[in-house]
């Protein structure tokens, strides 16, 4: 490896609102989730408007972690279209394979599409957490919208779990992550196309405790492999 080169990033990633009337409805949820709009504009062709944010504001005119919300293109939603109505989504017939994604992705936010963002301190996200929880449950435009789950640290450090025990948020949470040291928060919403049936979108919000060998997100250190092969040794 190159000590010298900097490390690639990701540049942009360009998502769509489902419905032409509901640009400023899905900008309006992307500013609670605390991402920073630049600039908005008409949209050339699709007559929706055209949203320029970045998920931090220190991102702002920059060449990376920005995020394109647009209006989605007629050739997308005519498409969605006919494959709701092939596969009978809501409806009586609905497909069994459809009934399968939905219990997996109601059980599991992973099986979402989803975008995944860091944020650097859990009190920022604990507080997001409650600002879109209260959202979600009150405001007239957003109830119903959008779904908050949480999934607390995996229990086994014991400052991490304390933390985790003082929570406001995720106190009682019962579902876990994968890995050590690190929380994870989902949003979905149908205001923003995603997955195969292009009515759900999610982003993954993240927290990593730090300086430990292992969390939810790195490759395991060598130790967790070691410790992990004997356990499969055992067994
Ligand atoms: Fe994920």
């Amino acid at each position: 490896m190159n000590a010298q080169r900097q490390s690639k990033t990701y540049g942009h990633l360009a998502v769509h609102y489902r419905n032409r009337n509901e640009g400023h409805l899905a900008a309006r949820l992307l500013r609670e989730l605390g991402f920073t709009e630049c600039y908005a504009m008409e949209q050339p062709g699709e007559g929706g408007t055209f949203f320029h944010f970045v998920i931090d504001e220190q991102a702002n005119k920059g060449t990376d972690r920005i995020f394109y919300l647009l209006c989605m293109p007629e050739v997308l939603s005519s498409l969605y279209a006919e494959i709701g109505k092939r596969l009978g989504v809501g409806t009586a017939d609905e497909a069994a394979e459809v009934k399968a994604l939905r219990a997996a992705q109601a059980e599991d936010p992973e099986f979402n599409f989803h975008a995944a963002i860091v944020l650097p301190s859990l009190e920022e996200l604990e507080e997001m957490v409650l600002r879109v929880q209260k959202l979600s449950n009150e405001d007239p435009e957003l109830k119903g919208r959008v779904k908050v789950t949480l999934n607390r640290a995996r229990p086994g450090t014991p400052e991490v779990d304390a933390r985790m025990d003082a929570s406001p948020v995720f106190a009682n949470v019962t579902r876990h992550t994968y890995g050590p040291n690190g929380v994870q928060v989902f949003v979905e919403t149908d205001l923003i196309c995603g997955g195969p049936l292009g009515d759900n979108w999610a982003f993954e919000f993240d927290y990593v405790f730090p300086g430990y060998k292992d969390n939810i997100l790195n490759a395991p250190s060598v130790e967790a492999e070691a410790a992990i092969a004997a356990k499969e040794g055992a067994s």
